[in-house]
């Protein structure tokens, strides 16, 4: 799985890869240290000379100008992130701190699709609603994707990713006939292939500890009674309904909920649907929600591959399922099945609560600040041990932009022996 969904919880030395799961790094962090080592590697030569003869010994990259590659990497990330941060310096607002396991992937990745490499500092917003990695289990067959419902067909939401981590396209050809690009197709749809046989992970009992099976369908009763009207129950082997008899996959209806009735922070949606970019520089609109460009470009991206040949055409359907593709900017939360949800603290869209035992009490009560980057699960709480400071830690501050623990008061009002009964049952998903 790729570097932002493979999970991993610990518990008493013993360790579990979580397959699809939410990645607990922090990719900024990661990228800026990766930054830094490359800059001392290109200008230190017995640094250059080591690496040279690391990579050769792989036998991989064998005639090429390391040196040359080395100036052009630095020039183009160097000047990147030399225009990023005289924008940000001239914002009114701070980013929110993504920490582990976050990213603020729509403001980022347009900052990095079209804000930077056109020097359009009218483009460049600062991140403030840094999101979870979604687990990826079932998304193949969820009518839309992204938390709040936006992308409906897998092609066009992998292409707009890549465009996002500054995959490689002439963005000056964006609004010609034929957009260049050097992304590989091949990859993301190879990509996205291998999710369709994913399935969500089952409560490890021998590492974990046993199910309490009266108490679970203790719980069973009560997640019929306050949340299956949303969370609609699953088959993780065939990602289909439970109820749907023929077993066969089909797209899973994803409800959505608007802003104000859920509660939680609003700020993902909001962004997503106000964001305007202007495109004049490339011969495109002076204004454009930024979501509609990236439907334009992905969109076109990917006819391009499947106009290409036949087999193209029938490899973009194993992924694509029938679905026509659209984008859309809904002021609303989805609300996925739960299966698996266990393996995916902190919770929420925003990580903002760090286990599902808290996500049960009233929101007052739940933790205001807590410190994410501890991996040892707590299977009690189900979460990561995170009430106390270490070294090294995020401090998750629920007062900062993008970061509210309100809202999604469901089962808040439960005795504490149900509240528990109910997390045995999600145990089981
Ligand atoms: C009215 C619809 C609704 C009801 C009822 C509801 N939920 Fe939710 N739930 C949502 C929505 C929408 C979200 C996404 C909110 C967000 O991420 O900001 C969500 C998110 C969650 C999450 C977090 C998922 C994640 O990605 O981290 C969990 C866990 C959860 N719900 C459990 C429950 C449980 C347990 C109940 C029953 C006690 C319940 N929900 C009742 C709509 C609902």
């Amino acid at each position: 799985m790729p570097a932002c969904h493979t999970g991993q919880i610990n518990y008493h030395g013993q360790q579990i890869r979580i397959e699809g799961g939410a990645a607990r790094h922090d990719i900024e962090a990661f990228q800026h240290e990766l930054s830094k080592a490359l800059m001392a590697t290109a200008t230190d030569d017995a640094k250059r000379a080591r690496f040279a003869r690391r990579i050769a010994a792989t036998g991989a990259a064998t005639g090429v100008d390391l040196a040359e590659r080395f100036r052009c990497y630095l020039k183009a990330v160097g000047e990147d992130q030399a225009f990023l941060q005289a924008a940000q310096a001239g914002s009114a607002e701070a980013p929110t701190p993504a920490g582990f396991g976050r990213l603020d992937a729509h403001e980022r990745g347009v900052n990095l699709f079209l804000s930077a490499p056109l020097r359009e500092p009218k483009n460049y917003v600062p991140e403030t609603a840094p999101v979870s990695f979604p687990a990826l289990w079932d998304t193949p067959y969820f009518d839309w994707v992204l938390y709040n419902a936006a992308i409906r067909q897998p092609l066009p939401r992998n292409v707009i990713e890549a465009l996002g981590v500054q995959g490689p396209i002439r963005h000056e050809t964006i609004f010609e006939p034929r957009i260049a690009h050097n992304l590989d197709m091949d990859k993301i749809v190879a990509g996205q292939r291998a999710l369709n046989d994913l399935k969500s992970p089952v409560w490890p009992e021998a590492i974990l500890g046993l199910i309490d099976v009266a108490k679970a369908n203790r719980g069973k009763d009560l997640y019929d009674r306050l949340c299956v009207r949303c969370h609609q129950l699953i088959d993780r082997l065939s990602h289909a309904p439970r109820d749907r008899s023929s077993g066969a996959a089909g797209d899973i209806i994803i409800p959505t909920f608007d802003l104000q009735s859920i509660g939680t922070d609003p700020r993902q949606a909001q962004t997503f649907e106000r964001r305007k970019v202007t495109l004049s520089k490339i011969g495109g609109p002076a204004e454009i929600a930024s979501y509609r460009a990236g439907e334009l470009a992905a969109g076109k991206i990917s006819k391009q591959w499947i106009d290409e040949s036949p087999a193209n055409a029938r490899r973009a359907e194993e992924i694509n399922f029938g679905r026509p593709h659209e984008f859309r900017a809904l002021l609303a939360y989805r609300a996925r099945p739960l299966n698996g949800i266990w393996a995916t603290a902190p919770f929420l869209h925003n990580g903002s609560v760090p286990s599902l035992y808290q996500l049960l009490l009233p929101a007052s009560q739940r933790s205001k600040v807590f410190y994410v980057g501890n991996w040892e699960f707590n299977p009690e709480t189900v979460g990561f041990e995170s009430d106390s400071p270490f070294e090294g830690a995020y401090k998750y501050d629920v007062s900062l932009p993008g970061n509210s623990n309100a809202g999604h008061e469901y089962g808040t009002d439960l005795s504490d022996d149900d509240r528990k009964a109910l997390i045995e049952f999600l145990k089981t998903l």
